[in-house]
């Protein structure tokens, strides 16, 4: 497996393939949720295909300083499991390698951003397409592949492939969770014993939530299960229309009940679709 820390090593490693390039994209601090995507690209690049995966802890996507200064960035162990679910090749830029000291030009994404993670992280997305856009350009891939969990960063991205025609196809993976129901997150590791242990419950919220009938219901459920905890404070809990991402007003189109929650200063987020009905 071939590391490239440069834009030019990323170059000369992707001359000689052939077959579908299929990009995982990554910040690191690699888990179950990343090493399936990893399975997932190598079982559709199939044996002649590359999987690459970008391991890039993207600076202009956080919102708070500590946030991005607290990010884990274990790139010895990250690249040992790249290569044990079989990428072919690794991109891990220097910091400084990626963007331009006077870069000018970024990507805005003025609609379903306005929602959710969007609207408590002004220019997250905006950062997210930036970087996604940046990587589908120099890694040339077919396809690229991310989680459901991000399931609003995976709506935005496809809007950004519409609307600016690109190519590469974007494949999605469901959410891996750790036994106890918490989505894994690369911030999981952040959190305290006492903040994980009851972390639990952001799943369980939301699956409590889902099975009421009226919107009201829905939303109070969630809420009385998160704020029944010492430790979590509410960034957002919303339900919103799954294809606009604007706020729901009737059950009788899919809906996708989202929330954001702090333990200290560790944002984590999980969702829940919820059937037409
Ligand atoms: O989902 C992530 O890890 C990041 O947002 C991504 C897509 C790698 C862009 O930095």
């Amino acid at each position: 497996m071939w590391i490239a820390k440069t834009k030019q090593q990323l170059k000369e490693n992707l001359r000689d393939t052939s077959g579908p390039v299929i990009l995982v994209p990554t910040m690191g601090a690699l888990h179950q949720g990343h090493t399936s995507l990893i399975d997932a690209a190598r079982q559709k690049a199939g044996p002649d295909g590359t999987v690459l995966v970008s391991i890039f802890v993207n600076p202009i996507q956080f919102d708070r300083e500590s946030d991005l200064a607290k990010y884990p960035r274990p790139l010895e162990s990250d690249i040992a499991a790249c290569k044990a679910h079989g990428a072919n090749g690794v991109f891990a830029p220097y910091d400084g390698e990626v963007y331009a000291e006077d870069r000018s030009i970024t990507v805005l994404e003025t609609e379903l951003s306005r929602y959710l993670c969007g609207a408590t992280r002004p220019g997250h997305f905006d950062g997210v397409c930036t970087i996604v856009l940046k990587l589908f350009n120099l890694t040339k891939c077919d396809a690229a592949i991310f989680g459901e969990k991000d399931f609003q960063q995976l709506a935005i991205v496809r809007r950004m492939v519409r609307d600016l025609d690109l190519e590469t196809e974007i494949l999605t993976h469901p959410t891996i969770r750790e036994t106890d129901g918490l989505a894994m997150s690369s911030r999981n590791r952040r959190l305290t014993a006492e903040h994980r242990a009851d972390a639990a419950r952001i799943c369980l919220a939301l699956s409590s939530a889902a099975r009421q009938t009226a919107i009201g219901k829905i939303l109070g459920t969630a809420e009385r299960v998160l704020s029944e905890s010492d430790f979590v404070k509410i960034d957002y809990l919303s339900l919103v229309d799954a294809e606009s991402l604007a706020p729901a007003t009737n059950l009788d189109r899919p809906t996708v009940l989202a929330c954001a929650v702090f333990y200290g200063d560790v944002r984590l987020i999980d969702h829940i679709d919820i059937p037409a009905r």
